[in-house]
């Protein structure tokens, strides 16, 4: 996943050294997600009118910085610590 594309669409999903993300990125600010639902597992997918990840097995949504918005899930998406090598996006264990 590059910065660049993320910066472009505000929030993005794809993978990084094999994890499933979800990237937001907006005015200098950059969050990378883990993008497993926390009810049960299925992947978010941005909601661009809303800024949200909205996850499409059973409706639970999440804000932009993961946090719940609306359940069934009970616990944020997790953040993700990364580094930008040239303009790669790189997770850092
Ligand atoms: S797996 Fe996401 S709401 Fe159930």
């Amino acid at each position: 996943m590059k910065l660049s594309d993320v910066q472009q669409s505000e929030g993005l999903t794809g993978e990084i050294d094999g994890r499933e993300v979800a990237a937001f990125g907006r005015d200098g600010q950059m969050i990378v997600l883990e993008n497993v639902c926390t009810h049960r597992g299925c992947q978010t997918i941005w909601n661009p009118d809303e800024k949200t990840w909205d996850c499409p097995c059973h409706g639970s949504r999440f804000s932009a910085d993961g946090q719940v918005i609306q359940g069934p899930a009970r616990a944020p998406l997790k953040p993700l610590r990364f580094e930008v090598v040239d303009d790669d996006l790189k997770l850092v264990e």
